[in-house]
């Protein structure tokens, strides 16, 4: 548990970057920092590993004082990624990972083993990258290397810092993807900093909205967007604001498509081709096969079927996906990887 008691940070030159904040982020928990630019997300952060030491209250990780921790045990406890990954660019990339277990004296076997099993758990295989130098990576690749860094000394806390702003939405996504399902497993505190609100909705099990040094508003995605506390959390959230939250299994197709405009073509084109459909004249389904076998045209769901009828149809039929049709007309199908998704996006964006 990490708490901050009235916590402000002014700079020598008059700045208040952190002003009067208070706040608690549990063991284990997902917590996202957002706000604007300059509203002292770093810097709060930065208190946390005493990069920067509060000029006033009282941080606490557990029941410690930070201020009283040794500093060196404090950072090795604490994996920090930061927004403009630095890898050196001399050393391997098993050297980079292992920094932190070096400097803790684990044993060579220990820091190979490790360096393997932490490439694995960021989705890069060891043969291939253990021993290439950072130029040789993509930046989503880098990135990657940055997280499994941070993780690298087993520590029970993780500071991220923007860590995935500088990535194309693909690998983004992925990465937001990958990380939550490894704090999952890993069980540890993520301290996330984000300017986006998608990226925090999507990530965060709580977020705190701050303002000028200030926490706004402290809470769940969903008493966020229900509840949002005034006008600038409003304008924060935008346009996602729900009307009543609903069951994601009630969710149609059509629904998730209007809110998901980007996942339009996943539904445009089924990825199996063994799934073969046939149009007639008027654009309807006129034939279904799958892996040569003909099934019904009932095999199939319109844009207004919910995600737990989709779901019903694709055991009933056994098959991997579906067609999609609109108003009768053929407009694509659907997949249980698309059924994922929604319930990956669903519950924070219907
Ligand atoms: N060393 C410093 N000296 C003076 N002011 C500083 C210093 N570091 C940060 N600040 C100021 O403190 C405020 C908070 O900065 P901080 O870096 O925490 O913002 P941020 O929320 O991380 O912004 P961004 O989204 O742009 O990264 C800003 O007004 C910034 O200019
Ligand atoms: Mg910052």
């Amino acid at each position: 548990m990490i708490t901050f008691e009235g916590v402000t940070k002014t700079f020598a030159d008059g700045t208040k970057g952190v002003d009067n904040l208070s706040l608690t982020i549990n063991s284990g928990e997902f917590f996202v920092l957002i706000g604007p630019s300059g509203c002292g997300k770093t810097t709060t952060m930065k208190m946390i590993n005493r990069l920067i030491d509060p000029t006033e209250g009282i941080i606490r990780i557990d029941d410690n004082h930070v201020q009283d921790m040794n500093i060196h045990k404090l950072r090795w406890n604490i994996g920090y990624v930061l927004q403009q990954i630095a890898l050196f660019p001399n050393m391997t990339i098993a050297e980079n990972i292992s920094i932190v277990p070096e400097m803790m004296k684990w044993s060579k076997q220990d820091i190979r083993s490790r360096v393997d099993e932490l490439l694995t758990m960021v989705g890069l295989e060891p043969k291939t990258f253990r021993d290439r130098m950072p130029t040789e990576l993509s930046g989503g690749q880098q990135q990657r290397i940055g997280v499994a860094r941070a993780l690298a000394g087993n520590p029970n806390i993780i500071l991220m810092d923007e860590p995935f702003s500088a990535l194309d939405p693909i690998s983004r996504e992925q990465l937001q993807e990958d990380i939550r399902k490894l704090q999952k497993e890993i069980k540890k505190t993520i301290v996330f900093v984000t300017h986006d609100m998608d990226e925090a909705l999507r990530l965060g099990e709580r977020i705190c909205m701050m303002r000028e040094g200030a926490a706004v508003q402290i809470g769940t995605p969903e008493e966020l967007l229900n509840n949002p506390k005034d006008e600038f959390v409003k304008q924060f959230i935008g346009s996602r604001a729900p009307k009543d939250t609903q069951a994601l299994s009630e969710q149609t197709i059509k629904e998730f498509i209007q809110h998901n405009h980007d996942y339009l073509s996943s539904f445009i084109q089924t990825e199996d081709p063994s799934l073969q459909m046939t149009v007639n004249e008027d654009g309807a389904l006129d034939e279904l096969y799958y892996q040569t076998k003909k099934y019904p045209n009932e095999a199939s769901v319109s844009v207004d079927s919910t995600a737990a009828e989709v779901y019903s149809l694709l055991q009933t039929y056994d098959l991997p996906a579906l067609p999609v049709t609109d108003s009768d007309k053929l407009v694509g199908a659907i997949s249980y990887k698309d059924l994922a998704r929604m319930a990956a996006k669903g519950s924070v964006m219907n």
